[in-house]
This record gives structure tokens, C-alpha cells and sequence, in this order.
């Protein structure tokens, strides 16, 4: 197949490129560089042997990417363009909105003028909301989001649902992630945060090498075995394998599907220190601090249905998250910056 990867430049877009170059397929890569660099994408063509067609196009632009559609014909879309940073969309409420819900109507757009009716969509969890009790199942009501950022998440899965209810050749998967970490074991791509990280795992290797003085555990007080929150940790190449399943079966089926990405294993912030100081031997400075706001105590998938529709399953465990995050966070200690 060949599949255009919108936001293809980014963390999890660079491993899914890498997973679909090696099960034989072609992709095509449109990136607005916004939180992202063109180096991501020479490094996959490094790892992968092959050059990859790819544009700098905000996926807003409709003539734009419809230029893209009419010169890359593709069989299948995977939609990961978006802003993500969850305390940045609180500020920024109207840019998350505008560029999250305005990407996806775009794409359909140009999907539907150019005869591409399969499209995997990057979710999240978060869409369980706090009203559903771990594990989630994809049966579940979505619940409420406590951000916008959410809520765009939320919406773009109505509308995809809303798009495929009314357009019977399309074919939608929502891949709901859970908490994605680790990086290509070659240590050559990986995640590469602006600023300060405001996920756990950025954090925890930017203190080990030196960037952050301390790891502050958001709350030591929850109502879990050792008081910090439980979530579902997936290495990102699983997750990037998960997508190869997700193409290859939205090309079977038409309508929408849901599907939980996640390895069905909770792991608390202090299992994640202590992983990360055992793989990887030395010590992390951290402390425990207060609670952050909007912090669910627990979050964690259940696995089944990934497993069932897509036959695929997390194979990597958290040793190997912990080294390979480390290792990508040692080779590269500004990220793609040299
Ligand atoms: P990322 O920021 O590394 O990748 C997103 C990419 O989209 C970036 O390369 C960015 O430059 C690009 N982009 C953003 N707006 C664009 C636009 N208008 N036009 C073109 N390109 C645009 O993030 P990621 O971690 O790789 O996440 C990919 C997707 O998965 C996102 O939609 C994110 O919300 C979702 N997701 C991520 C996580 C996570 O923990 N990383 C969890 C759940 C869902
Ligand atoms: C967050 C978002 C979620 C988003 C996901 C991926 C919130 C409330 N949720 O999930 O919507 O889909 O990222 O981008 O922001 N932690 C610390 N210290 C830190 C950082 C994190 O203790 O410096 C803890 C958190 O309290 C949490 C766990 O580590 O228990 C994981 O945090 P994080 O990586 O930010 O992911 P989530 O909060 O699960």
C-alpha cells in the first residue's frame, strides 16, 4: 500500500514510517514542521534505506495538500497532524481547536475529492474521560475531557464517525493510544520535546542527563499501591506496528472502528523511575510533589480487542522502553538539534 503520513515528521509519525518501509509498503510524509523537523525524516530514510517523498504543507491548506494528493496518489491516509501539549491548550484554546479540528475536515475534504477512503486516526485515551473506570474498554461512553486539547480528540472522532456514517465507502479507524514512550532502538529518532517536557518520560532522561536538576512525582497520595498514578506505558515501535495492522485492515472493512493501543499493564510513576535506574544504571534525582491538576489516579487499556481485529499485540516490555529512551536521549542530548 501506499500511505500518506499527515504530521509524519513528528515522534510517532517518524516510528510508523520506519514500520511500514519494513512490512513493504510506501509512504509519503506532508509535516508543517511545527513541531517537528525535516532531520526526523532523513534520519528514517537513513534507517530504512529509501527516500521518501515529503512536503512542507500545513494540512489547513487545502490547494496545497490537494497538490500533494494529485502527485502522490495514496491508498490510505494516517492522520497524526495536531497540537498535543495538554497545558499549552488551556492557554491556547482557539489555535488547538483551528488547527486539530481544521486538519481532519481538510483531509476528508481532500480524501473524498481524490477517491482516498481509508484513514487512520491518531485519539487518545484521554477520550474515556474520568467517568470510566480502567480498564477501558472501546465499548465504553466517551467521557468528559477536563482540557481542549481532549476535547479536539473528542470532536475529531465525531466527526470522523459523522463522515463515515454518511459516506459508506470510507473506512475509519480511531486508534485510541495510551501512554506512548521509548524510541527506535537504533537511538537515531525519538521523541525531541520543545522546552520543558511535560510528559513523564522526556522528563525523567532530561534529568538523568543533566538538563532537569529533579523529577517532580505529581502526587505520592493517590489511592493506588504506592500513592503515584498508574498508566498503560507503550514502546512507540509497538505502537508503529500497530499502525501497519491499523492500514491493512481499514482496507478490508468500511465504516468506523475503534481501537485501543495500549499493552493492558499499569505501571506507576515510581515503577518508571525505578525501570529507568535499573535498565539503564544510575540513579535519577527526584522528589515527590503535589498532585497536578486534571491527573486521572488511573489509566490503563484493555488490550483484547487490538489483539483480536488486528493481531497485534505489545511485544516490548518496559526494560526496553527505559533503554531505548535512554539511549536516544544519550545520542541525541539536544534532540535533532545538532
Ligand atoms: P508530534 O508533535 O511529534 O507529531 C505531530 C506532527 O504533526 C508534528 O510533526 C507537527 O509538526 C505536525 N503538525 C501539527 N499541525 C500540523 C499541520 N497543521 N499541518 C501539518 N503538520 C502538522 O506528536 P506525536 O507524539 O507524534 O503525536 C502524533 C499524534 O498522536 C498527535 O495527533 C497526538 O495528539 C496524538 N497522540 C499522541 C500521544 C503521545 O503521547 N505522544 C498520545 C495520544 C495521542
Ligand atoms: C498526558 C495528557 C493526555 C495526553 C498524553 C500524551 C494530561 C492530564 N494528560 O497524559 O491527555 O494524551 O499526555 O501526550 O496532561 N508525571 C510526573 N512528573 C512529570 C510528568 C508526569 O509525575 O514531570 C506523571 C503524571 O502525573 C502521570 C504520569 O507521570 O501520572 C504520566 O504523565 P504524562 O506523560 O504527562 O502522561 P498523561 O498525564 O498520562
Amino acid at each position: 500500500m501506499r500511505v500518506l503520513l499527515a504530521g509524519g515528521a513528528g515522534y510517532i509519525g517518524s516510528h510508523t514510517a520506519v514500520s511500514l518501509i519494513e512490512a513493504g509498503h510506501e509512504v509519503v510524509i506532508v509535516d508543517n514542521y511545527d513541531n517537528s523537523c525535516p532531520e526526523a525524516i532523513a534520519r528514517v530514510e537513513a534507517l530504512t534505506n529509501i527516500q521518501i517523498p515529503h512536503y512542507e504543507v500545513d494540512v489547513k491548506d487545502k490547494a496545497a495538500l490537494d497538490a500533494v494528493f494529485k502527485k502522490e496518489p495514496v491508498d490510505c491516509v494516517i492522520h497524526f497532524a495536531g497540537l498535543k501539549a495538554v497545558g499549552e491548550s488551556v492557554e491556547k484554546p482557539v489555535a488547538y481547536y483551528r488547527n486539530n479540528i481544521d486538519t481532519t475536515l481538510t483531509l476528508l475534504e481532500v480524501m473524498k475529492e481524490n477517491h482516498v477512503n481509508q484513514i487512520v486516526f491518531s485519539s487518545s485515551a484521554t477520550v474515556y474521560g474520568a467517568e470510566n473506570a480502567s480498564p477501558l474498554y472501546e465499548t465504553m461512553k466517551k467521557g468528559t475531557c477536563t482540557n481542549p486539547y481532549g476535547w479536539t480528540k473528542w470532536m475529531m472522532e465525531q466527526i470522523l464517525s459523522d463522515a463515515a456514517y454518511a459516506d459508506k465507502d470510507l473506512s475509519v479507524i480511531l486508534l485510541r493510544y495510551f501512554n506512548p514512550i521509548g524510541a527506535h532502538p537504533s537511538g537515531t529518532i525519538g521523541e525531541d520535546p520543545q522546552g520543558i517536557p511535560n510528559n513523564l518520560m522526556p522528563y525523567v532522561s532530561q534529568t538523568a542527563i543533566g538538563k532537569r536538576e529533579c523529577l517532580t512525582v505529581f502526587g505520592g497520595d493517590y489511592d493506588t499501591p504506592d500513592g503515584t498514578c498508574l498508566r498503560d506505558y507503550i514502546h512507540v515501535c509497538d505502537l508503529a506496528e500497530g499502525h501497519v495492522k491499523a492500514v491493512e485492515y481499514a482496507q478490508t472493512r468500511k465504516g468506523v472502528d475503534i481501537i485501543n493501543l495500549g499493552t493492558g499493564t499499569p505501571y506507576s510513576v515510581l515503577d518508571i523511575v525505578h525501570a529507568f535506574e535499573k535498565a539503564n544504571n544510575l540513579k535519577l534525582n527526584y522528589k515527590i510533589g503535589p498532585r497536578r491538576e486534571g491527573d486521572l489516579a488511573v489509566c490503563f487499556s484493555n488490550a483484547d480487542k487490538a489483539k483480536e481485529v488486528l493481531g497485534w499485540q505489545a511485544k516490548r516490555n518496559l526494560e526496553d522502553m527505559c533503554r531505548d529512551s535512554w539511549n536516544w536521549q544519550k545520542q541525541n542530548p539536544n534532540g535533532y538539534k545538532k
